[in-house]
């Protein structure tokens, strides 16, 4: 999870608006938890609907050799040019740099956790645990290292047949990931245009082989598919921040409206493509994109300027892509963009949501398109944070799950949530599960069809431009021991949660 520094709005909000939008939120907002469900006292055990998913989540690049693609050129470039700063918190680290990232082995910097390699032993042991699904990637740039393939590469599709087989010798279910942030590396090369990755005019092109060759290998032997990981973070952060490759830094996301209309257009073609070769093949497939979903709360709750522009950013930030799907049309809040999508209203089957944290928004009505996003609030230094300086707010994920539920009435599948505690004995990560899946528990009390609970991680990963140092896997990996795995305490406790599919009360 990563947010933007500053989440830039477009120039179009004027003053006016502001106070107009502050008048009508201040008497349209509803109150929270506005029901409420009493749970006896002789009941201290959450049981969840049958056929729950229980599982933990990895993506290519983070867990497994790095393959032809942007993320490991940019790699490549970092160390060579040693561009390893960062600021004292995560968070921070500079554009075009990694943090840290020379500190480590080359075969580290390469292999990340080595998942590749030890899948075997790691999917065994999530079995084993009592995990019944694993979100995993199949990646673009395994299966398409050169632009002239019109077959995608044997030697991916085997890895592919083997991760997969190993998962089904241990009863879990897998969700598959296809962009997880990373692209071929010649994706990004210039077309004769000009134009690069998602700008390119034979984008979804290339895309739609790629998708095609993973529905012919894998369908249904697959039948979750997250066409693409949090489109917002990757928006931002590859072209507005420029900290992710292609490391472009433009005013704003209306500044980047064909890179987030092609990834709608992205998006729907893979639906379509993935049903096609089910119904062909007599199968069911679900389909669907995760959102990094964040609470976003007023940092002065009083004040008007805070309340209106915390509601234009969660629109923007959480809702704005996934309602595109849900209308078919491309609208971001604050902008005049507004155009139809071809063929992607309703593609749907879930809505998938990764949630962390709460953040707080401080508006200024001088600068009223610059609000700031504060990880926490500066009166209350007190709360703990984790590793990464993240504060723990279960409710936030209730409040998300209750507000998704009600507004596109799908499914909803949490595909991350977690967090980063180094410790063997990691009590803030036990903590932080326990209270999140009491959030969930509510909030299918309270309607909403949550049908996945998928931790963030199976594995200590490489944290993208944060770098190895944190940790957010059940496991832990040790990079200075050949990559030698330890399940932490919250691998036992989350094992037992999912096997007795209930959460007791302590
Ligand atoms: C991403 C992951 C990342 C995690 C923790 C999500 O933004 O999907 O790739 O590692 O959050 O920051």
């Amino acid at each position: 999870m990563r947010l933007p520094v500053l989440l830039r709005l477009s120039g179009a909000l004027a003053g006016a608006t502001l106070v107009v939008l502050a008048s009508w939120l201040y008497t349209a907002t509803p109150a929270r938890h506005a029901t409420t469900v009493t749970v006896a006292p002789s009941a201290p055990t959450m049981r969840f609907p049958a056929g729950f998913y229980w599982g933990a989540a990895l993506s290519g690049h983070q867990a497994e050799t790095a393959q032809a693609s942007d993320w490991a050129a940019f790699e490549s470039e970092v160390f060579r040019e040693r561009r390893f700063q960062a600021g004292e918190a995560y968070g921070t680290t500079r554009p075009g740099h990694i943090r840290d990232f020379g500190r480590w082995s080359e075969a580290v910097r390469l292999h990340k956790s080595a998942f590749d390699t030890h899948f075997a032993e790691d999917i065994a042991a999530a079995g084993a645990t009592g995990l019944n699904a694993l979100r995993v990637s199949i990646e673009w740039a395994r299966l398409f290292p050169r632009p002239d393939q019109s077959e995608p590469s044997p030697e991916g599709i085997a890895y592919y047949e083997q991760l997969l087989a190993a998962m089904r010798a241990a009863h879990i279910t897998p969700f598959v990931t296809l962009f997880h942030y990373v692209a071929p590396r010649w994706f990004f090369e210039p077309d004769e245009s000009g134009r690069r990755g998602w700008e390119r005019r034979d984008a979804l092109d290339h895309w739609q082989r790629y998708v095609s060759a993973v529905a012919t290998h894998f369908v249904p032997e697959v039948r979750h598919f997250c066409t693409l990981n949090e489109p917002m973070v990757y928006l931002y952060s590859a072209y507005i921040d420029g900290v992710y490759p292609p490391l472009e830094r433009r005013a704003d996301a209306a500044a980047a409206a064909d890179v987030y209309a092609a990834l709608l257009a992205a998006h729907a073609r893979a639906y379509r493509i993935l049903h096609a070769t089910a119904a062909a093949r007599h199968a069911e497939v679900y389909v669907g994109i995760t959102q990094a979903a964040q609470a976003f709360a007023p940092l002065r709750n009083w004040h008007p300027a805070d309340r209106a522009i915390t509601a234009l950013v969660e629109q923007a930030w959480n809702w704005d892509f996934l309602d595109a799907i849900a209308s078919g049309r491309m609208r971001i809040a604050a902008s005049d963009v507004d155009r139809p999508i071809d063929g992607l209203a309703g593609t749907q089957d879930y809505v998938g949501l990764n949630y962390y944290t709460r953040v707080f928004i401080k508006g200024d009505l001088l600068h009223p398109t610059k609000p700031s996003i504060l990880m926490r609030d500066p009166a209350r230094l007190d709360e703990p944070v984790n590793d990464m300086g993240w504060t723990s707010y279960p409710r936030g994920l209730h409040d998300l799950l209750v507000k998704a539920g009600r507004r596109f009435g799908r499914p909803l599948y949490i595909l991350e949530n977690g967090t980063s505690d180094h410790e063997d004995d990691d009590r803030g990560r036990q903590d932080y599960l326990r209270a999140h899946v009491r959030e969930t528990w509510l909030a299918i009390q309270h309607g909403a069809d949550v049908r996945a609970y998928v931790v963030w991680s199976l594995l200590d990963n490489f944290e993208w431009v944060d770098g190895f140092g944190p940790r957010l896997g059940l496991i832990a990996v040790d990079y200075e021991n050949g990559f030698k795995r330890t399940p932490r305490r919250s691998a036992a406790l989350f094992g037992a949660i999912a096997r007795a599919n209930a959460l007791s009360e302590r």
